[in-house]
């Protein structure tokens, strides 16, 4: 007998027609969902509503950066300098920060946000991350000392080396110097000696 009506039985079984809610937790609620939801974006989105000072930033860095990163973001012992470097990424010992080296400010509101408070102190507010941020940039020479950063200014920024991050495209430009087809007759022509193993003819 055909075993294939068994086999077609056997496949509607294991396939149901609709999924039905397991009956398994819950749906998470809007402040759960905000609570996780804090990455913010180039464009801005995800940025919350806020703004701070140079001066605001300076007198918050001093308080709750400073020990590990050095009251100008030079950085202290062999905790990161936030500021400087500017130029040195060509050099053999190149100093990267966020001044020199960081695509865009998003990443690094977003790194403080989630890295640098938790453990390192009191969380910070969303004023306080804005004015850090401020101060970050005055002291890579980026904005001037009475400068306010805020969401509606914050997508204007643009950190000098933004243009050293692009889009993977080695399968476009390397590639194709590796990859054709492999010779698998009549390869070599002429065969030329180089070099013998000592002592054999
Ligand atoms: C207890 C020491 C300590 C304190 C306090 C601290 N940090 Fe850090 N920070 C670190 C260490 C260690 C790293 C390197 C972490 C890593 O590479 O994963 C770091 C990395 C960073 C970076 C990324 C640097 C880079 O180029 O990779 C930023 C930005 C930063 N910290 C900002 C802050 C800010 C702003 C504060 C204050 C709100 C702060 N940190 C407080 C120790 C500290």
């Amino acid at each position: 007998m055909s075993r294939f009506p068994s086999l077609l039985a056997a496949l509607c079984f294991a396939l149901p027609v609709t999924a039905e809610p397991l009956g398994l937790g819950r749906v998470a609620e809007p402040d759960e969902i905000a609570a996780w939801d804090i990455d913010v974006r180039p464009d801005g989105l995800g940025l919350p509503a806020g703004s701070g000072s140079v001066m605001q930033g300076e007198e918050v860095f001093i308080e709750k950066c400073a020990v590990c990163h050095g009251d100008f973001a030079e950085g202290v012992g062999r905790y990161p300098a936030l500021a400087g470097g500017l130029g040195t990424l060509q050099d053999e010992r190149p100093m990267r920060t966020i001044g020199s080296f960081w695509p865009f400010l998003s990443t690094a509101y977003d790194f403080i946000n989630r890295a640098m408070t938790v453990g390192y102190g009191e969380p910070a507010s969303d004023d306080e991350i804005y004015a850090i941020l401020a101060y970050l940039l005055y002291s890579n020479d980026l904005v001037d000392e009475d400068f306010v950063l805020s969401r509606e200014n914050f997508t204007s920024i643009h950190l000098p080396n933004e243009g050293g991050f692009y889009m993977d495209d080695r399968a476009q430009t390397e590639l194709p110097l590796f990859t054709h087809d492999a010779c698998m007759s009549d390869c070599k022509t002429d065969v030329e000696i180089t070099a013998r193993v000592p002592n054999s003819q």
